[in-house]
Order: C-alpha cells, then structure tokens, then sequence
C-alpha cells in the first residue's frame, strides 16, 4: 500500500525529464501562491507559473530549528522545501544553477550552487508550526510571507577582505526564478580585464552578494534602492570619500537613508567596492 502511494507521490511530483511539472500552474488562485519563473522544465524559458502552499507541502520537506536568523527573536522550528529541490523538481537542469528569490519590497537574493551546498537555505512553509497568516511582523512591520528563506545554524563558508559570507534570509519572497549564474552575474560583471583576487576582484564578489540584493545593473539585482549600478559607479568615480563613507554609514551623508551600513568593513574593503564600481565608467571605444 505505501509503496504504491509512494510512487502515485512521485509520479505528481517529479515528472519525466521535459515535462511540465503538474504542479504548476498557469494562473494565479490565490494571493499566497508562490510566483515560479527562469529555466522551468519544459516550458520556454522566462514563462511564469504559479504553485499553491498547499502544493509546495507535496515536496520533499526540511526541519529545523533556526538560532542566528535576526527574523526569529530568540531561535525558531522552521520547516520548508530545501531550494535545492525546487530546482530539482522544476529546473531545466544543467542551466538553471542559480536560484534568485524575490520580495514584494524589490529586495533579490541570489543562491548559488556553492551557497545551498553550504547553507541548505529553505524556502520556509511553517514557523514554530503555523503557516504564513499566524507569522510575526517583519522588522519594518510589514508581513513575514508569503516565503521566506532561512537556513539551520548559518556558519559562514568564505571570507573576502572583511566581507564575511553573510546569511541571505529574505521576507516577503513572492517569485523564485531558476536562473543561470553566469548570465545573471553577467550583468555587474567588470567590463574591463582584471585579475584574480585583485581589488576588482574582490570588489565583484563583495557586491555580488552585498549590494546586488538592492541596486540593480539592467534587468538584473534588485530594486529596492532605485539607484542603479551606474548611480554607484558615478560616485565611486566622481566622489570616491562619499561613496566609501556611504558604504560604510550612509547616515553620515544622508541622515534619511535607508540603506543599512557596513561598519565592518575596514578601508582596504571600501577601497576594492570602490575600485570594482569605477570600472563601470570606463570609456569603451568601439571596436
Ligand atoms: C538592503 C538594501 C541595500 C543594500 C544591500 C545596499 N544598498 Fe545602497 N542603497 C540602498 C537604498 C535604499 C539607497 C537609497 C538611498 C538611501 O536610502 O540610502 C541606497 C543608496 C546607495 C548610494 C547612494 C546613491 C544615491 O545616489 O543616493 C550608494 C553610493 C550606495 N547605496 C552604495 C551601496 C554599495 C556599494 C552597496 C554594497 C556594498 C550597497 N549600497 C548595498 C539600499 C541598499
């Protein structure tokens, strides 16, 4: 009897490879469905489809109990989909090795390959058990959900300067899109040579998991901040002092800002953002 619901479940779940996963839909029917879009399987890339919460408890599920998310005053049960499942059940796989969450706020997150191997961030269902309408305000009291993404114990897995890997635990996640991390990063890629573990170098991998959440290049990163990678790349190249004390305490040059600082990073880290973000203004003659 198991067995056979067994394989009903994945029949549902995991469909043949090309094919469109049933749990996919084309339209929206209900405000808490999650937005899914990028490489789906099946589909022509970029086309949107929506799955319900109910459907997303059909996946493969996580627990775990959470200590160091700043969400969670005082450690939480978390349960949820591993990230790495939805690119395994709706990924148009080796394509999509990136997954890219979305927040109602214009906030976008970037999960590398690297990154879900380190951490196994989770697409969160249910806090301490409850689902999303029964979840504690955000910090800006606004709603936690419809996702959110957190990890068990995050314990950093790189260092760059005195960037340290950070916990990328977004709120508010209405749209995942399984993307491809070289055609993503493509866009705040430096448009001139450099060299490994340079000041540009290190200047791009800070601001691919720092400042790409919120300042956007073209299509790409977030829109939170409406200033875009150019806005940056101006002040890093016109005002090099303002941008480094911008980056580090944006209070000190705009009392109403709502960037958060970066007290923890010394000169040498300003030094490499600002490095990294002037390349940007380089003139590039035509070929
Ligand atoms: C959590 C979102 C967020 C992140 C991450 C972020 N910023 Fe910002 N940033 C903002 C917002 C919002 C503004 C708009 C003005 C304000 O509120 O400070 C801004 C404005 C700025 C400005 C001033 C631009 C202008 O014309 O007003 C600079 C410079 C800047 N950010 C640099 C950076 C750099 C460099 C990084 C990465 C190290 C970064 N920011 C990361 C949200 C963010």
């Amino acid at each position: 009897m198991f067995r056979w619901l067994l394989i009903v479940w994945l029949a549902a779940c995991v469909p043949a490879t090309g094919q469109v996963s049933p749990l996919l839909k084309e339209r929206r029917t209900s405000p808490s469905d999650l937005e899914v879009s990028g490489q789906l399987r099946g589909l022509p890339p970029g086309t949107t489809r929506y799955i319900a919460y109910q459907d997303l408890l059909w996946l493969p599920q996580a627990t775990c109990t959470v200590t160091n998310d700043t969400n969670f005053v005082g450690g939480a049960r978390i349960a949820g989909v591993p990230l790495t499942e939805l690119t395994r059940v709706f990924g148009e796989t080796p394509e999509g090795d990136l997954v890219v969450a979305l927040s109602y706020d214009g906030y976008r997150t970037n999960y590398s390959r690297r990154y879900m191997a380190s951490h196994k961030p989770l697409l969160v269902l249910t806090i301490n058990g409850k689902p999303p309408d029964k979840w504690p305000k955000s910090e800006h009291d606004g709603p936690m959900g419809p996702y959110l993404i957190s990890h068990p114990a995050f314990q950093p897995a790189f260092r760059i300067l005195s960037h340290t890997d950070e916990p990328q635990i977004p709120y508010g996640v209405t749209r995942i899109e399984l993307r491809s991390e070289a055609k993503v990063f493509q866009a705040i890629h430096p448009p001139v040579p450099y060299k490994l573990h340079s000041q540009i170098d290190d200047g791009y991998r800070i601001a691919q998991q720092n400042c790409f959440r919120c300042h956007h290049s073209g299509e790409e990163g977030g829109q939170m901040a409406h200033r875009s990678w150019l806005v940056l790349a101006a002040w890093a190249a016109t005002d090099q002092d303002s941008f480094k004390r911008y980056l580090r305490n944006p209070l000190s040059v705009n009392p109403a800002s709502l960037m958060p600082a970066n007290p923890q990073y010394d000169m040498v880290t300003a030094d490499a953002l600002a490095a990294y973000f002037r390349t940007f203004l380089v003139v590039r003659r035509p070929e």
